[in-house]
């Protein structure tokens, strides 16, 4: 049987990775500075992460959502006091568009309404309300387009308030920071207002951090930096560091009652010990601090180089922007150069999504490199 040809592929094969560092199997090494996405938080192959997902496997690593699992318990308070969040409660499940489905989901189920409100170039994910309220016509399958969204520009709170006004609203999704979209985002004035309007017209306020959170920005979530609370809130990616955990964080205006959301593999014992083993690693090494730390050096460093014309984003999210198509750039980058990045919507964008155990030394490193690629493209 052949695989299902969806992904243009590097002829690159991964076979071992630690912290910063991918392995090829002819023993080249690779600086990661794209995470896989974004997804490897706290470094690659972490010691404590392995040996507690080695341990949990030697014991039990799945049952139902049926049992008592008092991993799920711990990893909810870890996540509630790491976040500042404490009065919000978590559903466990195992992507981001999960968690984004059942985000919309439950915002319909709490105020009876469907249509929802999300933004230019976002990315939510690839199921069917995720899709839907993603700005890419090339995804949406027939299927997914009968979910009723309307998309406006990020930051004109007053075609937000148009739409709120007409009482058919259920939910505003909005990506903490845009990932794919290109890393733009919203102000912190825009945030503010939409939060208030989200309250004042019954609109469940979705914050999509499924990119941007678990302290990727330099705060446990980006939407922090702006000083609003949602209702709900999506996570994925840097929660497991590679292992399929995701989740959504729910405000006590929300009701649980049995069988209102579930599913089989969320929660389940693997995946609770390494989102566990992530958090306890994020907090004792201090990631958070680190990743403002090599930021700052970040936005000077890259001075050195005249063709950058923006960084966009915070933190480890971020996108360098020049003024032509980077493809090439890119490539050159990853197969002469090794070190992965990634790409966005917008063509002009390097992204840079490191582990957020990156040193100063792995920028120095991809600075250099940088430099010498676009010299030799001239
Ligand atoms: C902001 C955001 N939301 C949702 C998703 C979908 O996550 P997953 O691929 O785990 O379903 C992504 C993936 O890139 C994302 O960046």
């Amino acid at each position: 049987m052949n695989l299902f040809d969806v992904y243009p592929l590097y002829n690159i094969t991964p076979v071992k990775a630690l912290d910063c560092t991918i392995t090829d199997e002819k023993g080249v090494e690779y600086l990661d500075l794209y995470g896989g996405h974004g997804v490897i938080s706290i470094g690659h192959t972490q010691p404590d992460y392995v040996a507690k997902l080695k341990n949990q496997l030697d014991n039990i690593g799945f049952y139902s959502n049926a049992i008592q699992n008092p991993l799920q318990v711990e990893l909810a308070e870890k996540l509630g006091k790491l976040s500042g969040l404490e009065d919000y409660t978590l559903f466990l499940c195992s992507s981001g568009a999960e968690a984004n489905e059942n985000a919309l989901k439950l915002a319909s189920f709490h105020n009876n309404k469907s249509r929802v409100i999300a933004f230019d170039n976002s990315f939510h994910g690839r199921t069917s309300a995720a899709v839907a309220v993603t700005d890419n016509k090339k995804i949406v399958a027939p299927i997914n387009a009968q979910q009723i969204v309307t998309f406006l520009p990020l930051n004109n709170i007053e075609l937000v308030e148009n739409e709120l006004k007409k009482g058919d609203v259920s939910s505003v999704i909005i990506e903490g920071i845009q990932g794919v979209g290109g890393l733009d985002q919203g102000t912190t004035e825009f945030f503010q207002a939409l939060e208030k309007l989200c309250a004042a017209y019954d609109v469940v306020l979705i914050l999509d951090e499924v990119q941007s959170g678990y302290g990727r920005s330099g705060k446990f979530f980006a939407h922090q930096h702006h000083n609003i609370k949602a209702d709900i809130i999506c996570l994925a990616k840097g929660m497991g560091n590679g292992f399929p955990i995701g989740g959504i964080l729910i405000s006590p205006i929300f009701t649980a009652s049995y069988g209102l959301l579930g599913t089989t593999f969320g929660g389940n014992h693997l995946a609770c010990a390494a989102g566990i083993a992530v958090l306890d690693v994020i907090e004792s090494e201090k990631l958070m601090d680190n990743v403002n730390d090599v930021y700052a050096y970040f936005l000077e460093a890259i001075k050195q180089v005249p063709e950058v014309i923006k960084v966009k984003g915070r933190g480890l999210m971020l996108g360098v922007e020049f003024d032509f198509d980077v493809s090439t750039l890119r490539k050159k980058m990853i197969i002469d150069k090794h070190i992965f990045t990634g790409n966005a919507n917008n063509k002009n964008l390097l992204r840079i999504l490191p582990p957020l155990t990156i040193k100063k030394e792995a920028i120095d490193t991809f600075i250099i490199a940088l430099k010498e690629a676009l010299a030799e493209l001239k």
